[in-house]
């Protein structure tokens, strides 16, 4: 069966969006697109930060992608749900880390700092790095208690 995904945006991360959601599909995961479904823009990212953060924060399924204009406000609502670690991620090294030392099980793109190539290389690494465990472990357990 393959992996569903949770992804959301807001106006400023909507056409990435659609292009991550296109890709997901590719790749043969089936991504949960919730919203926007079309440009609003007065959306705002909290809207859709929510149900991606909650659907991983509850175990619903196991990895989330957000993209708002900085990463930043994606990132610090997912962040406010338990087990949620959301990464905001510019490059595909930091993607790499994300997952090999800090476990990242949301992955928050700042569409407007990145082509739509470098979103996708991106999207990439991350979807591909498995968490290293053995010393990081330990650390990301610490996060939650
Ligand atoms: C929207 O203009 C912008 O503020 C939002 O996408 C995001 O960057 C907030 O953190």
């Amino acid at each position: 069966m393959s992996e569903r995904i949770y992804v959301g945006a807001d106006h400023a991360g909507f056409a990435l969006k659609e292009k991550l959601v296109d890709e997901l599909k590719r790749l043969g995961y089936e991504p949960v697109d919730v919203g926007p479904k079309t440009l609003d823009p007065a959306d705002d990212f909290p809207d859709y930060a929510r149900p991606v953060a909650e659907a991983v924060s509850t175990g619903v399924v196991r990895r989330g992608v957000l993209t708002c204009g900085t990463g930043l406000g994606m990132g610090y609502v997912a962040n406010r749900y338990p087990h949620v670690r959301a990464a905001v991620v510019w490059s595909p090294e930091i993607a790499e880390l994300s997952r090999k030392h800090n476990d990242a099980n949301v992955l928050v793109l700042p569409s407007r700092f990145l082509s739509e190539q470098e979103g996708l290389d991106i999207l990439h690494t991350w979807l591909d790095t498995r968490f290293e465990g053995g010393r990081h472990q330990r650390r990301v357990e610490k996060i939650d208690t």
